[in-house]
């Protein structure tokens, strides 16, 4: 859910912005000054050697390189089940840590489905940052409590994915939310890193704590910065795969039906080319730019021209004085941090209590934090994974797999707007690029209270499924907490790989 990342990513923090970590809070710039800024990330910033190295530095010393933990090794595997009286689910949860290396310890929170969990899909779920939790998911979005407004305790979600699906979230990478690792120096710093570590994580968890899920349908979903860590990681499992298969030897990993990208970053380039067309092409009559092109008259189209230009500038003066929210241009954004404060106090203080900290089995020291700003801040510093597309890993997943993607967008997220999203999905290069691109969008529908149906947004795909895209109406970043009825039809009759 939270984007800090997402903003990370239209405007590192590195090079100073509006919404900022809190710890690292500049000066508000105008997006003029963004722009040269931007140039600065040519130069080698501190602690960066070669990016074709990989070598980064802290305190002048290299960063460790580890070796990950086999699969069939059973060390730093702890399983903790966990009721109702910390997450009011209607169904069975465990929860844990898997370490992937000797100082890497990933935690997770599995949530059978409510309905059939033996034949039930398994629902992996990531939320973004980089150095985001993914219990924003879980306890805020699609999972099946949601932490009550004053984070004392929680609430049932009868919206929740677990109807019809097994939820695993997980925190990732090490360091972030519950995840730990022995100490900073570990963090992983790169979606490479990350991915290996995610890679490792998949192998060890159906190895030794949800084998019997291994054959179930597997959806990888994501949201916001998902859009790099997800491409990433399947782009990692197809390389260790395709290297185990040359060395004749069995594919350790289980099938991957789909991977869902929510909201997602792929591409910055995109989505600042998207807001201009959000702003001024999407809106032709406000801004006139209908007017002039029917009119093709010089005053009008003057008029238009200078309108347009002005109004992505003023979006974000609106933003900068608190009365726009990018995470969703219906809102204002009072607290100016993130536009988000509400959903991290909720869970910083539900996660802290004591009470809740004992029924998770977890040492009542833990300091549980929403993000982790040193892990955002050295993606973007350091290997610049926040402004490095994963066009091409998306590319390769729908070239070299069976996965299926599906995008889904709110259509009032300004950051990850849906013109954006729509403009990388066009320039995607492979087979079926010309298919996609030359589909309209059509309504998709949903059946609301009373069965009366509702027009959840827009929607195409290729003829085989194997690319999707759907909008959603009345929604801003964090879609499912927007329109929860809507996006349990979307992802269902997705997982089902059904026509909405
Ligand atoms: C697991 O990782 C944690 C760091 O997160 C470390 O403290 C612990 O020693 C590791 N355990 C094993 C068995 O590797
Ligand atoms: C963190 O780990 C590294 C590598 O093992 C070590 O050199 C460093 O001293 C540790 N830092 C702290 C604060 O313990
Ligand atoms: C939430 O409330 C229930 C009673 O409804 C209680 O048993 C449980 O301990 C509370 N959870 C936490 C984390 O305080």
């Amino acid at each position: 859910m939270k984007l800090l990342l997402e903003i990370a990513i239209l405007a590192p923090p590195a090079l100073g912005f509006l919404y900022l970590p809190r710890h690292h809070r500049q000066p508000a710039v105008d997006s003029r000054d963004f722009l040269t800024k931007f140039g600065h990330i040519t130069q080698k910033p501190l602690g960066f050697d070669a990016r074709n190295e990989q070598t980064f530095l802290i305190a002048g010393q290299p960063v460790p390189k580890e070796d990950p933990y086999p699969a069939d090794d059973a060390a730093g595997i702890r399983i903790h089940p966990v009721d109702e009286r910390v997450c009011k689910s209607g169904s069975r949860q465990l929860t844990g840590h898997v370490n992937v290396t000797q100082h890497k310890s990933l935690f997770w929170w599995f949530h059978e489905s409510r309905r059939d969990p033996k034949n039930d899909p398994l629902i992996i779920w990531l939320n973004g940052g980089p150095g985001a939790s993914s219990l924003f998911g879980g306890m805020t979005e699609l999972g099946p409590c949601n932490i009550d407004e004053d984070g004392k305790n929680t609430t049932y979600n009868k919206y929740s994915w677990s109807n019809f699906a097994n939820i695993l979230f997980v925190d990732q990478p090490a360091g972030v939310g519950f995840s730990t690792a022995t100490n900073d120096t570990y963090f992983p710093y790169t979606a490479d890193v990350a991915a290996a570590d995610f890679s490792t994580f998949l192998r060890r968890l159906f190895k030794h704590v949800l084998p019997d899920y291994a054959s179930h349908k597997i959806h990888l979903m994501g949201e916001s910065f998902a859009g790099v860590y997800y491409p990433s990681i399947l782009a990692k499992i197809l390389d260790q795969q395709q290297r185990l298969a040359e060395l004749g030897l069995p594919n350790p990993f289980p099938k991957i039906e789909s991977m869902v990208l929510a909201d997602a970053l792929v591409e910055w380039a995109s989505s600042k080319l998207g807001t201009y067309r959000t702003v001024c092409i999407s809106r032709p009559d406000e801004t006139g730019v209908d007017e002039c092109r029917l009119s093709k008259d010089g005053p009008t189209c003057m008029a238009a021209a200078e309108t347009c230009i002005k109004m992505e500038e003023a979006f974000w003066d609106l933003t900068r004085k608190g009365k726009r929210s990018p995470y969703d241009m219906r809102s204002d954004c009072p607290d100016r941090e993130l536009c988000l404060s509400s959903f991290s106090d909720r869970m910083n203080t539900y996660f802290n209590k004591p009470a809740t900290l004992s029924l998770l089995g977890l040492p009542e020291t833990t300091k549980y934090m929403d993000t982790n700003y040193e892990i955002n801040s050295r993606w973007s510093d350091w290997a610049f994974d926040t402004v490095i597309p994963t066009l091409d890993k998306v590319s390769r997943i729908l070239e070299e797999s069976s996965v299926r993607v599906l995008v889904y967008n709110g259509n009032s997220d300004f950051l990850i707007n849906t013109a954006g999203v729509l403009e990388w999905m066009h320039i995607l290069p492979w087979s079926g690029n010309g298919e996609f691109r030359s589909r309209d969008l059509q309504p998709w529908h949903y059946a609301g209270e009373n069965s009366k149906s509702i027009k959840g947004g827009m929607r195409k795909s290729t003829k085989n499924g194997k690319l999707a895209f759907a909008s959603i109406d009345r929604a801003g970043h964090m879609a499912p907490f927007d329109q929860p009825a809507a996006l349990e039809a979307l992802v269902k009759a997705w997982v089902e790989d059904k026509e909405l």
